[in-house]
C-alpha cells in the first residue's frame, strides 16, 4: 500500500514511517514543519535504505494538498498532523481548533475528491476526560476537559459521522496513552521545542544537563507512592499499532476505535527510577504541588486492539527509558545540530 503520513516528520510519525517501510509499504509524507525537522526523515531513509517522498505542505492549504494527491497514488492516510500542547491550547484555542479541526476537514475533502477513504487518526486518551473509571474502555462516553482534547473529540465525531453516512469510508480512531522512548538505533526520537511539558522528555533533559531538576507534580495522590499513575507506551509499540490498524481498516469498512496502551499504570517515581537505571546514577528532583488539570491515574484496557489487531505492547518501562536515553545522549540538542 502507498500510505500518506501527515505529520510524518514528527515524533510518532517518523517512527511510524520507519515501521511502515519495514512492513513493505510505500510512504509519502506531508508536514508543515511547525514542530519538527525534516532531518528525522533523512535519518529514517538512512536506517531503512528506502526513499520517502516529502511534501512541505500545510494541511490548511487545500490547493497544495490537492497537488500532493495528484502526484502520489495514495491508498490510505495516517493522520498525525496537529498541535498537541494542552496548556497552549487553553491560551490559544482558536489556533488549535483551526489547525486540528479545520486542517482535518481540509484533508478529508481532498481525500474524498481523490476517492481515498481509508484513514487512521491520532486521537488521545485525553478524550476520556475526568469522569470515567479506570481502566478506560472504548465504549465509554467521552468528554475532554481542555481545548486540545476537544479538538480530538471533534475530529472523532466528524469521522464517525462521515463513516455513518457513507460506507465507503474505512476509519480507525486510535486513542494513545503516553508515548515515550525512541527507535533503538538512537537516531530518531522526540525533539520537543522549548521546555518540555511531558515527563520523560523533561527527565531526559535533566539527565543530559539541560535542566536542573525534575519537579514532581504532586506527591499526595491516593496512589502507592503518592505520585500520579499513567500508561506509558514505547513509541515503537505504538508505531507497530498503526501498521496493524492501517492494514486492518484497509480491508474493513466502518469506524473502529482502539486504545493503544499497555494496560499498566506506572507512577512518576517508577518512571524516574527506571530512567535513573538507564543513566546509571540518581537524578535530582523536588516534589512540587499538583499540576492543574492532572488526574491521579489512568490507563488503558487494551483488549480490543489485541482481539481485533493481534496487537499488544512488548516493551517494558526500562526499555522505554533506555531507548529514550540513548536518543537524548547521542543527540543532546535533538535534531538542531544536524
Ligand atoms: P509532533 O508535534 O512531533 O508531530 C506532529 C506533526 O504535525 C509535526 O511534525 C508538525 O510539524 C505537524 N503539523 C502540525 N500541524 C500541521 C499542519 N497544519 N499541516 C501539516 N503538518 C502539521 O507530535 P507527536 O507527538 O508525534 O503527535 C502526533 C499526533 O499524535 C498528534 O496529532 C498528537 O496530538 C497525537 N497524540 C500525541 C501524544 C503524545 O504524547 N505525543 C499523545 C496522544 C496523541
Ligand atoms: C499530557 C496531557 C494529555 C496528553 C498527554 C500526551 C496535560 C494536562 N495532559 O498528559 O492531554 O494526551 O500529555 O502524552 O498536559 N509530571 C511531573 N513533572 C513534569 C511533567 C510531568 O511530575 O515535569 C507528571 C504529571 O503530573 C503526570 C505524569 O508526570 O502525572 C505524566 O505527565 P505528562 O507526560 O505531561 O502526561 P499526561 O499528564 O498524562
Amino acid at each position: 500500500m502507498k500510505v500518506l503520513v501527515t505529520g510524518g516528520t514528527g515524533y510518532i510519525g517518523s517512527h511510524t514511517v520507519l515501521c511502515l517501510l519495514e512492513a513493505g509499504h510505500q510512504v509519502a509524507v506531508v508536514d508543515n514543519l511547525i514542530n519538527s525537522s525534516a532531518e528525522s526523515l533523512r535519518r529514517v531513509q538512512e536506517l531503512t535504505g528506502q526513499d520517502i517522498s516529502f511534501h512541505h505542505v500545510d494541511l490548511l492549504d487545500e490547493a497544495a494538498l490537492t497537488g500532493v494527491f495528484a502526484t502520489e497514488e495514495v491508498d490510505a492516510v495516517i493522520h498525525f498532523a496537529g498541535l498537541k500542547a494542552v496548556g497552549e491550547s487553553v491560551q490559544k484555542p482558536l489556533q488549535y481548533y483551526h489547525n486540528n479541526v479545520s486542517g482535518t476537514i481540509s484533508l478529508l475533502r481532498v481525500m474524498d475528491a481523490f476517492d481515498v477513504r481509508t484513514i487512521v487518526f491520532s486521537s488521545s486518551a485525553t478524550v476520556y476526560g475526568e469522569k470515567n473509571p479506570v481502566p478506560y474502555i472504548e465504549k465509554m462516553d467521552i468528554g475532554a476537559n481542555n481545548p486540545y482534547g476537544r479538538t480530538k473529540e471533534q475530529v472523532e465525531d466528524i469521522l464517525s459521522d462521515i463513516g455513518a453516512a457513507d460506507d465507503r469510508w474505512h476509519v480507525a480512531l486510535l486513542r494513545y496513552f503516553n508515548p515515550v522512548g525512541a527507535h533503538e538505533s538512537g537516531r530518531i526520537g522526540e525533539d520537543p521545542l522549548g521546555i518540555p511539558n511531558n515527563l520523560v522528555p523533561f527527565i531526559a533533559q535533566v539527565a543530559v544537563g539541560r535542566r536542573d531538576k525534575l519537579m514532581v507534580f504532586g506527591g499526595d495522590y491516593d496512589t502507592p507512592d503518592g505520585t500520579a499513575l499513567r500508561d506509558y507506551i514505547h513509541v515503537m509499540d505504538l508505531s507497530e499499532g498503526h501498521v496493524a490498524a492501517v492494514d486492518y481498516v484497509a480491508a474493513t469498512a466502518g469506524v473502529h476505535r482502539w486504545n493503544l496502551g499497555s494496560g499498566i499504570g506506572s507512577s512518576v517515581f517508577d518512571v524516574l527510577h527506571a530512567f535513573e537505571r538507564a543513566v546509571g546514577h540518581p537524578l535530582p528532583y523536588e516534589v512540587a504541588p499538583r499540576r492543574a488539570g492532572d488526574l491521579p491515574g489512568f490507563w488503558a484496557d487494551p483488549s480490543a486492539a489485541l482481539a481485533d489487531l493481534s496487537w499488544s505492547t512488548t516493551k517494558t518501562l526500562d526499555q522505554m527509558c533506555e531507548d529514550h536515553w540513548r536518543w537524548q545522549k547521542n543527540n543532546p540538542n535533538g535534531y538542531a545540530a544536524s
